[in-house]
């Protein structure tokens, strides 16, 4: 459910219409929508209250945006970060350092000081290579990094391969069949408090099956440690819950998804950790955007719109689905394919799509941009930086601005040898 809606034929983000803001801001722009972050952020929080000891962190990877972090650190989120600059802009929007994990298979040995000293809550560890650098800079801060370490279940998400990452072929965590050695190697070095494992299989996942296969090999493993006299409290079980991209999809709820984990892990006695991102802000937002024109092809008309694959790089990379709506539709339909400008064929959001009839100048949305939208952006073929809005009932406010190509270029030297 979100706040993005039809209201006098116009389509509001809660209560502004869009057009507002794009004759202000320009398109293309995200919007997104507090009321639908706080719902997002209230269902997955209240779902897991049925187990006993819970800490959320939000991948902040899935919307870095400060405004974002700030409404989900009020809601008592953490956060999950995988680099320093995430990790900054976790601490500036309030989040308490010891309620922010660090992911990522690279943190650098520099990544590793900056967030002992900031005193960081939890790293999890992806090997046990990173784990001998980390007893060393710990130690030799006279500091004890708080650890869990990540385990490759070996399972298949069932996701895009490009974001699966439970595959013993993927480049994430320790091999199942070794990770109790390099647990207890780990837990042996001074400058380390191992204290439990971390996994993550996949994102967008369509069942919650494979996270209950991971879980249920992850609980072995746990118990196997505790058997081997090592110690286990904490058990971070990722995110991963996908989100409808398309309108009637049905996907599992965080009820569903909280019940399953009360069966997995009734008797771990252990605090869970959960690192969700897309079902949080998948839906809080839309990438606005203008139609350019409509281009007459071979086959169906090429809808050409003013947002491209450097703003929304989903369809590109993924061939991910995002649903199309005219701002304000006349009720007619047409078969097309929608296109960005930039000069490739991937610049494609959708072909053969029964859309709204739109025209030159129309607004139009491209649904579920909240996660994996702005973030991954770029400014490939020289366009400006997408800017970003947050409405918050009849308010709104630009929470980053577009950065233009002439700042972009402001920033580029020609060496004085080429004068
Ligand atoms: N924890 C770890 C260690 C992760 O790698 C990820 C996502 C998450 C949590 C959050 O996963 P979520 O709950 O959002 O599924 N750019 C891709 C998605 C990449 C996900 C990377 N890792 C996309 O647009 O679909």
């Amino acid at each position: 459910m979100d706040h993005f809606e039809y209201s006098g034929g116009v389509l509001h983000a809660e209560a502004i219409a869009l057009p507002q803001i794009a004759e202000a801001v320009g398109t293309p722009v995200y919007v997104y929508s507090r009321a639908t972050l706080t719902r997002h952020a209230r269902v997955f929080r209240d779902a897991l209250a049925v187990l006993p000891r819970v800490h959320l962190a939000f991948a902040v990877k899935s919307n870095p945006n400060l405004a974002v972090l700030k409404v989900l650190a009020a809601e008592g989120y953490g956060a999950d970060v995988v680099s320093g600059g995430e990790m900054d802009r976790a601490l500036a929007a309030g989040i308490a350092p010891g309620d922010v994990v660090f992911s990522g298979v690279g943190k650098t040995a520099a990544e590793m000081r900056r967030a002992l000293e900031a005193g960081c809550g939890q790293f999890n560890l992806e090997s046990e290579e990173e784990g001998q650098e980390l007893a060393e800079i710990a130690s030799a801060m006279d500091k004890v990094a708080t650890c869990t370490l990540r385990i490759n279940p070996d399972v298949d998400a069932g996701t895009h391969e490009k974001i699966s990452t439970g595959k013993a072929e993927n480049k994430f965590g320790v091999p199942f069949d070794r990770a109790a050695g390099i647990y207890a190697r780990l837990a042996a070095l001074p400058g380390l408090n191992m204290r439990g494992l971390a996994l993550h299989i996949g994102s967008q996942l369509s069942s919650l099956d494979p996270l209950e296969a991971a879980f249920t090999k992850a609980g072995a493993l746990m118990q196997a440690i505790r058997a081997a006299g090592g110690t286990v409290t904490h058990m971070d079980l990722g995110g991963g819950v996908g989100v409808p991209y398309k309108a009637g999809d049905v996907f599992p709820q965080p009820a569903e998804y909280a019940a399953m984990i009360a069966r997995v892990t009734a008797d771990w006695d252990v605090t869970l950790m959960f690192e969700p991102g897309r079902v949080i802000t998948g839906n809080t937002g839309v990438l606005l955007t203008e139609v350019v024109r409509v281009k007459q092809g071979a086959g169906h008309p090429w809808v050409v719109v003013d947002a491209a694959m450097n703003d929304l790089a989903r369809p590109a990379m993924y061939d991910a689905w995002h649903d199309f709506s005219a701002v304000a539709p006349t009720g007619a339909r047409m078969t097309a394919n929608i296109v960005g400008p930039i000069c490739e064929s991937s610049d494609t959001f959708a072909m053969a799509r029964d859309i709204d009839v739109v025209a030159r100048g129309d607004l139009a949305v491209f649904r579920t941009a909240g996660a994996y939208g702005a973030t991954m952006a770029n400014t490939y073929n020289s366009r400006p930086m997408v800017p970003e809005v947050m409405v918050d009932g009849d308010k709104w406010a630009v929470v980053a601005d577009r950065i233009e190509p002439s700042t972009i270029l402001s920033a580029e030297r020609v060496p004085e040898w080429l004068e």
